[in-house]
């Protein structure tokens, strides 16, 4: 078992004030792993991620951490933000790590993720933008496929699945997560999802016997901490 804290959605500077209080009221100190699960900034602004990376030394943050990017971290900022927080913070853009942990590999497929269907921003602003999010759910599940670890736990932005989306509005769904992304959660290959981007969703789901954690900070207004155990163990739900 891994103890991990994840959130997502402090876009900095909009809620950091809450990450503070956040980070401040959670026991952090026997952390395994840290999971930010994307829009670490608002609206592409890299510099406020200085905020995000002073707040994790003030609390002694100490784990590795790692992140996915979210949509606010546009693409043409990520190389620049990648190198602002390369010495604390691990970027994760539909790639795969393997971090061992005691005696267990863990591995973390993060990625932003895919909607279901683009917003008409996205549609009017982002070139392809529909064969983009097509393709990434094949590419999440292939590089799942080739982790050969303990743990794998899959962390993106958008919500993989509606079920987390309960409180959002339901026509807004599309626009918010991904119901195709459900095919490649699995328990054969996936032991925890860990996402965000939901502000007004609920904290858990179970998909395919796969616990699934949406940590927006908005809708949890803490940082989640979820114990997460090969699929199929007994202490394997922990609802955060
Ligand atoms: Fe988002």
């Amino acid at each position: 078992m891994v103890k991990v804290g994840a959130v997502g959605d402090i876009h900095s500077p909009k809620f950091l004030e809450d990450f503070r209080t956040a980070l401040k009221s959670a026991d952090c100190s026997k952390l395994d792993l840290f999971l930010f699960a994307g829009d670490l900034v608002l609206k592409g602004k890299v510099s406020n991620i200085e905020e995000v990376l002073d707040t994790l030394e003030e609390n002694k943050i100490k784990c590795p951490i790692i992140s996915c990017f979210g949509n606010e971290e546009y693409s043409n900022i990520r190389a620049e933000i990648t190198m602002k927080a390369e010495n604390r913070i691990k970027f994760l853009d539909d790639e795969s790590t393997t971090i061992k942990i005691r005696d267990v590999n863990v591995g973390i497929v993060g990625s932003q993720g895919s909607l279901e269907s683009p917003t008409s921003w996205q549609s009017r602003n982002i070139p392809n933008v529909e064969k983009i999010y097509a393709e990434r759910i094949d590419k999440i599940a292939k590089i799942l496929g080739n982790l050969q670890t303990d743990i794998r736990i899959l962390l993106t932005h958008y919500p993989p699945t509606y079920k987390v989306l309960k409180g959002e509005r339901k026509w807004f769904y599309p626009h918010v997560g991904c119901n195709r992304c459900e095919k490649v959660i699995s328990s054969d290959r996936i032991d925890a999802v860990i996402c965000a981007h939901s502000h007004l969703g609920i904290p858990f789901a179970l998909v395919n016997n796969v616990p699934v954690y949406n940590v927006s900070l908005p809708a949890t207004r803490k940082i989640s901490v979820i114990e997460v155990s090969k699929t199929g163990s007994l202490d394997q739900y922990m609802v955060p």
